[in-house]
């Protein structure tokens, strides 16, 4: 049976720097899911890429002395699409809003809601912040007493000097989406999440939405407005686009009903554009609005968001050249509440990689495939008849899985992770009630011990099925260590079927497991 569509999108980052680890902490929260929802069987899909338009991109490319679109380029090439290397994302596809396919369609929607009466001409007088690329109302903007921009408004994110804007734009008629936005964020509880962000939103938009300028004259880094060149589009309503661009919508019906709607996950700041702007915009062209909205929290510095602005940015292969990409995407994804802020540090994630992985995990992994080794000559024995201790680590995997997948659903990541790693701690001290090496030494005991370290080696089957979303490298080693390839791949392993008992077939050929997790000697920051 051909599962149910899974499309999940995360934003296109900005390509006006390299990324740091709040921008690989979305990319391995959005493949972690995915992953999740490959190995339940659905029709899934990922997509991620890079916002390349704009005045940011533009006054970063005229400071590097370079055209817009070779820095951009430049950028993907060296730090971009290498991310997703070092962190081990599992992308469908990588879209950037300069490719032909998105610029092509994006005129086809454009075009549409101009037809259709949802575009005008109109005076914007108002505040821009190139950093954020959004217009402010005064409310966004501070005055700073002192510093460099003494007397000047700036914008409270940035803190940088916002521009005055007096155009003639292009505005899109998205006041006349203020109820219906205010219907959908009632009638489907869970299309904004989560709560705090959908609070937000919903107080937002009830003080009313004006209509939105979506087009610039002043500078020409963008998507030329179709009808009125001497205009390019505003680079957000440009960027938000990708989501369906890169489907196929307006070039491919099939493709786009097959995929569409989709899940978008983002960081909370940009929430806004994504839960108000964008439903607007696709309520407009007559499309489904995205199933979920999911801002989530930010990694903090100091206590505030990590960022490029700020040079606040930790470069993930700073983490993953010592640790992996396997325990980068653990830690965060296991020390974080999704949905949360939270705050990054050298010994929480030493502490965890030893406690956890390289002890917790690591450990059980390599001591199970050795017994085998030692005592059966490498095979996997025959499990005789199941005690209640090992029916328990049984019903152990079947609770975690229920528990994890539930979890999944609701995002609530770190709590699918705790899930699984009950295996984890049930199978270790399961281990040291039934001592499997005193039952070694008793022939008598030899079916016994035959139920124990079958129990223990079909448990870490069916964890590394588990665990593959979340450290796609180890799993794969283990499952090669445990002989476990007759099966298939670990990641084609249905994770629905995970707990299904008696998978690894006895007489399993186990091979030596080098530590999942190597002790690391240098356990404080580079
Ligand atoms: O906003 N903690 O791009 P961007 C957690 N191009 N996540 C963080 C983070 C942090 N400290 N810092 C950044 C843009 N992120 C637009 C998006 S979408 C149509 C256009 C992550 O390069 C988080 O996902 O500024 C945040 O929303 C995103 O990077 C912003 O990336
Ligand atoms: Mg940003």
């Amino acid at each position: 049976m051909p599962g149910e569509s899974f499309y999940l999108c995360t934003p296109i980052f900005y390509v006006n720097d390299v990324p740091h680890i709040g921008h690989a902490y979305t990319e391995v929260a959005s493949d972690l899911i995915t992953r999740w929802h490959r190995q339940r069987g659905d029709d899934t899909w990922l997509l991620t890429g890079t916002d390349e338009h704009g005045q940011k991109i533009l006054r970063t490319a005229v400071a590097n002395d370079t055209s817009p679109k070779a820095w951009a380029d430049k950028l993907v090439q060296e730090a971009w699409l290498p991310l997703l290397e070092t962190i081990n994302i599992a992308n469908d596809d990588f879209i950037r809003t300069t490719d032909e396919r998105h610029e092509k369609a994006v005129l086809i929607f454009l075009q549409k809601l101009y037809d259709d009466g949802f575009i005008y001409s109109g005076d914007y007088e108002g505040y821009y912040c190139v950093g954020c690329e959004e217009y402010k109302q005064l409310d966004d903007l501070m005055e700073t007493p002192d510093g460099d921009y003494a007397g000047q408004l700036v914008c409270k994110i940035h803190g940088r000097p916002v521009e005055v804007l007096k155009e003639t734009n292009y505005f899109f008629r998205m006041s006349d989406f203020e109820q219906p936005l205010l219907d959908l964020y009632q009638n489907r509880p869970d299309f904004i999440q989560p709560a705090g962000v959908r609070n937000e939103i919903i107080s937002f938009v009830k003080q009313g939405l004006s209509d939105l300028s979506i087009s610039r004259s002043s500078f020409d880094w963008g998507i030329k407005i179709p009808w009125d060149h001497s205009h390019v589009l505003y680079v957000w309503f440009d960027a938000l686009l990708n989501y369906i661009t890169a489907i196929g919508y307006g070039t491919d019906d099939e493709n786009f009903a097959r995929r569409w709607p989709a899940v978008q996950l983002v960081g909370k700041d940009i929430a806004r554009f994504h839960a108000v702007i964008w439903p607007a915009m696709l309520m407009a062209a007559g499309l489904d609005v995205p199933k979920h909205v999911f801002g989530h929290g930010w990694l903090l510095v100091g206590g505030e968001k990590m960022s490029k602005s700020k040079l606040t940015g930790i470069a993930p292969e700073e983490i993953t050249d010592t640790f992996g990409a396997d325990a980068f995407r653990y830690y965060f994804m296991r020390a974080i509440s999704f949905g949360q802020d939270g705050s990054f540090s050298w010994e929480d994630l030493s502490a965890r990689y030893q406690a956890e992985l390289a002890n917790g995990f690591g450990n059980l992994a390599s001591r199970v495939v050795a017994m085998v080794s030692r005592y059966y000559d490498g095979r996997i024995p025959e499990p005789g008849e199941y005690l209640e201790a090992d029916l328990g680590i049984q019903k152990t995997v079947t609770d975690a899985l229920a528990t994890a997948d539930a979890a999944i659903e609701t995002f609530a990541i770190h709590e699918a992770i705790a899930a699984i790693w009950t295996i984890v701690e049930e199978l270790n001290g399961y281990i040291t009630l039934q001592e499997p090496w005193v039952l070694a030494k008793d022939p008598a005991d030899r079916e016994r011990l035959g139920t124990v370290l079958y129990t223990a080696a079909e448990g870490l089957r069916a964890l590394a099925v588990l665990l593959s979303p979340v450290i796609p490298d180890s799993t794969e080693k283990l499952w090669a260590a445990l002989g476990a390839d007759s099966l298939g791949l670990v990641q084609e392993q249905l994770i629905t079927e995970a707990a299904q008992w008696g998978q690894l077939p006895a007489g399993s050929r186990v091979t030596a497991l080098e530590p999942l997790f190597p002790r690391i000697e240098l356990l404080v920051a580079p």
